[in-house]
């Protein structure tokens, strides 16, 4: 059997970050299942769909091939073939992906590949519905959270450090447009799972956060 690390919370409280180093150090593969959703939005984006428009997602997913692979660890989005990695990381990318993911269509495709990803091997798993939904029996379980002004600060960093120009109150604002909607959607919506240990990263270093997790890991998931 094998084992699984699911990792949920909000977007930008550093879910990535930590489930890369975790992965790293345990020896697991490090699944973005964001990324998935990512590129399912980016499709519906670049074939003219709108973001409420449910019946085109439901009737096109099936178009869309997602296929996840590994490059010296690093996680690949393949979209039809075509490496998408570069083109879905803005944050319009982000709330295409967030719209997209409250069609039931799109993530019953998408829960079935993560699925199959962990059942092949072991993996640290990060999301919205891993914990709750994607891998119920997940071994251990962390909902990662910071505050809005935390997760919003660390966003903007992010995204001028890549030259991206940005207004601080414009990615806070989206921020919490995308908690609003993955919490608040029909479908698996972003809480956290009864069993998952709630770490606030808003005063830790990314040490500290890893390190909880680690002896978390090392207690069998129970805090
Ligand atoms: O983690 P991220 O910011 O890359 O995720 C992008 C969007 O995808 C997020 O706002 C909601 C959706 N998502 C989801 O619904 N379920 C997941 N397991 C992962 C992401």
């Amino acid at each position: 059997m094998s084992i699984s690390v699911a990792i949920d919370g909000p977007a930008g409280a550093g879910k990535s970050t930590i489930a890369k180093i975790l992965a790293k150090k345990l020896g697991f593969v490090y699944v973005d299942t964001g990324a998935m959703y990512r590129a399912m939005g980016y499709y519906f984006s670049r074939n003219g769909i709108d973001k409420d428009d449910f019946a085109s997602m439901s009737a096109r997913c099936e178009e869309a091939d997602i296929e996840i692979r590994y490059a010296e660890g690093e996680q690949q989005v393949f979209l039809n073939g075509e490496n998408v990695n570069g083109k879905i990381r803005t944050e319009e990318a982000g709330l295409m992906a967030s719209a997209c993911a409250r069609n039931g269509d799109v993530r019953e495709k998408l829960v079935e590949l993560q699925r199959a990803l962990a059942k092949k091997t072991d993996v640290v798993m990060d999301g919205r519905d891993i914990g709750t939904n994607v891998l119920p029996g997940a071994d251990v379980k962390v909902y990662l959270t910071a505050s809005v002004q935390t997760r919003a600060k660390r966003r903007f960093e992010e995204l001028r450090g890549k030259g991206v120009s940005c207004l601080m109150a414009e990615v806070e604002k989206d921020i919490i447009a995308r908690d609003r909607q993955d919490m608040n959607r029909e479908i698996a919506p972003l809480k956290q799972a009864e069993d998952a240990v709630l770490v606030d990263s808003s005063d830790l270093t990314i040490e500290e956060v890893v390190e909880k997790i680690c002896r978390l890991i090392d207690k069998g998931g129970k805090n």
